[in-house]
């Protein structure tokens, strides 16, 4: 089976993190957030992962060259010339999508969820209509695309992009099994999936729902990305392991997922919702909650991070505290007593003096 997963553009909304890498290469947990989608694909046997991509992927090319190592699954790359949207990537790749009658995924690059991709197989073939979307229930629909179907039934009747008006709170959580007559439906020009296809098929009746079991989130953006972690960290009954190697002085709470080679002074207090990633060091007293110090990164002694993101190589002064989804990108140095309150800082800068009111540090 093949998989189309949909890379897009730039990732604005994950900036100053998106300055260093394209989104899906962001660190998600320890790991490229497409890596968890990638993984969870080929186990259940997709051979071929297409990334519709509407930029140079340089460096997507080579991060990609050592995953078709790792999983022996094959890597394309569709380059749009121009944004081709949702849909218009698929009319792009159709050629190789046509070239078996087997159904195809689709993935959005930024959720994150349990992956239940063979359900999702079974249940489509099971129904024989001609494309099958995972939904989930959500507080705030308005940001989503929402699924209304047949009473009692699968069969999607509405599929209501970004409602306006309330309509109903089981959303499209962008993961989609199609048949290639799909295909028919889409041209290989800028169109979007939910409001130019899945309507269509909805008045069709061709289109079915399938209620995702667990969490989920789309974590194009910081806040929602440390929702996403915290949600992803108790799925997993994420919790140090032997390998971490910690002083009994150090105290962990709740779901906390450490690298092996990080390292982690005594008297530090660590939890809920933390990872810590590979070569960071998190020196003596350091008091850390819902926050991600990335790789590389230091958070010296007695600093407070919490609801915030360290990015790659970045630091924190001693007796410093970051709050209210700080985004330190990479490289950054914040110095000694220094108090960050929601400042999203770009890569390779300093910060010597308090921000006490969010903002966009350049
Ligand atoms: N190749 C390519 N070309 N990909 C694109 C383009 C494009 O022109 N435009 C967007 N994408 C990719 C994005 O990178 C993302 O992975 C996916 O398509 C969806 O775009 P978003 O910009 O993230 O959309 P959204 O979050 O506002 O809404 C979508 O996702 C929701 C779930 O998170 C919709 O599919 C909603 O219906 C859905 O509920
Ligand atoms: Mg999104």
């Amino acid at each position: 089976m093949k998989a189309v997963i949909l890379v897009g553009g730039f990732g604005t909304r994950l900036r100053p993190l998106t300055f260093s890498k394209p989104k899906p290469l962001v660190d998600f947990c320890n790991r490229p957030m497409i890596m968890h989608q990638i993984e969870a694909l080929v186990k259940v046997g997709v051979d071929e992962v297409i990334l519709a991509v509407n930029y140079q992927p340089e460096v997507m090319l080579s991060a990609m060259k050592a995953v078709e190592a790792e999983y022996k699954v094959k890597i394309t790359f569709s380059i749009e010339g121009e944004p081709l949207g949702t849909a218009g990537p698929l009319g792009l790749v159709r050629d190789v999508l046509e070239a078996s009658d087997q159904p195809f995924f689709v993935l959005n690059s930024d959720v994150i969820c349990p992956f239940p991709f063979q359900k999702l197989v079974d249940f489509h073939r099971a129904h024989g209509g001609e494309g099958t979307i995972l939904t989930t229930p959500v507080t705030d629909p308005s940001k989503y695309g929402v699924v209304l179907c047949q009473p009692e039934s699968s069969e999607i009747a509405r599929f209501v992009e970004k409602p306006k008006n309330y309509v109903g709170n089981q959303i499209n959580a962008g993961i989609y099994i199609l048949s290639p007559s799909v295909l028919k439906r889409i041209h290989p020009r800028p169109m979007s999936i939910e409001k130019d296809v899945f309507p269509h098929m909805a008045a069709a009746g061709t289109l079915h729902a399938v209620p995702l079991e667990g969490f989920w989130a789309d974590v194009g953006q910081p806040a929602d990305f440390l929702t996403g972690m915290a949600l992803y960290l108790d799925s997993i009954h994420a919790n140090v392991t032997s390998a971490n190697q910690l002083d009994p002085s150090v105290e962990i709470i709740g779901p906390v997922m450490i690298d092996p080679s990080a390292t982690i002074a005594p008297n530090c207090k660590i939890g809920p919702n933390v990872v810590i990633g590979p070569d960071a060091h998190i020196q003596r007293g350091v008091r850390l909650s819902h926050c991600v110090a990335m790789r590389g990164s230091v958070v010296k002694d007695h600093a407070c991070v919490r609801n915030s993101i360290v990015g790659w190589y970045s630091s924190v002064g001693r007796w410093s505290r970051l709050e209210n989804v700080t985004v330190l990108g990479e490289d950054v140095h914040v110095a000694d007593e220094v108090y960050v309150n929601g400042g999203s800082v770009l890569p390779h800068k300093s910060v010597g003096a308090n921000i006490l009111t969010p903002q966009i540090v350049m």
